[in-house]
């Protein structure tokens, strides 16, 4: 059956409708799988940045966060955790890669062990093990974020810009970010380039880890 056509607006009030029952990784999935996201909706929230890729707020409350972010070519994240976060990402236009990583020790294991945060980083020796590559495109598969020790990047591919629309439950204001390059992790604050078709990145400023973290990455093919 093809995908019924949706706005934005229309996932934002469908997932409130969702909201008395348990957030479950398969259940969001179904749903976005059904589903195929008006372009045109999106483009308040399309704002894009020579600089960094951008993302962009559409909602946020207690269960869920819902962005577009917004790549240039050659942008990508830093390798980074998500906190114990569920996750959907949709490819709206362009190609992404997803770069999984498996933590596989370091030297600061006991910052795991605190209340709210997967953990506090600070390790200089971190041994991650490179996974598969998941390839991310307009009208493929709903990438996933799973609760336990995801550790990712997402890359842009080719020379077009790309668009993507990420779902998160619960929102998360940091999490980790590794620089395998140079041996260390660390906390990485996550601001937003416009909040509900504003930019604000001037006002806010971007988060001085997210600079830091573009420098020493691995290239991909
Ligand atoms: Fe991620």
């Amino acid at each position: 059956m093809p995908p019924k056509i949706v706005s934005v607006g229309d996932v934002v009030e469908t997932l409130r409708g969702f909201e008395p029952e348990p957030f479950t990784r398969d259940r969001i999935l179904g749903y976005l799988s059904e589903v195929e996201v008006d372009r045109a909706s999106l483009e308040p929230y399309a704002h894009f940045s020579a600089e960094r890729y951008t993302r962009n707020l559409v909602h946020v409350d207690e269960v869920f966060e819902l962005m577009v972010l917004c790549w240039q070519p050659g942008q990508r994240t830093p390798i980074h955790s998500h906190n114990g976060q569920l996750g959907w990402m949709v490819t709206v236009r362009g190609a992404l890669a997803v770069v999984e990583y498996k933590y596989l020790g370091c030297n600061a294991p006991e910052n795991q062990q605190v209340s709210g945060l997967d953990c506090l980083a600070g390790a200089t020796e971190i041994h991650l093990d490179r996974g598969p590559v998941h390839e991310c495109a307009p009208g493929g598969p709903v990438a996933t974020v799973d609760k336990t020790h995801t550790i990712h990047q997402v890359v842009v591919q080719g020379r077009e810009p790309a668009v993507s629309l990420h779902l998160y439950s619960r929102p998360i204001e940091s999490c980790v970010a590794y620089d395998l390059k140079a041996q260390r992790c660390w906390r990485r604050e996550l601001s937003f380039h416009s909040r509900y078709g504003q930019v604000v990145a001037e006002v806010e400023g971007p988060a001085p880890s997210r600079l830091a973290g573009r420098r020493e990455l691995p290239v991909l093919r």
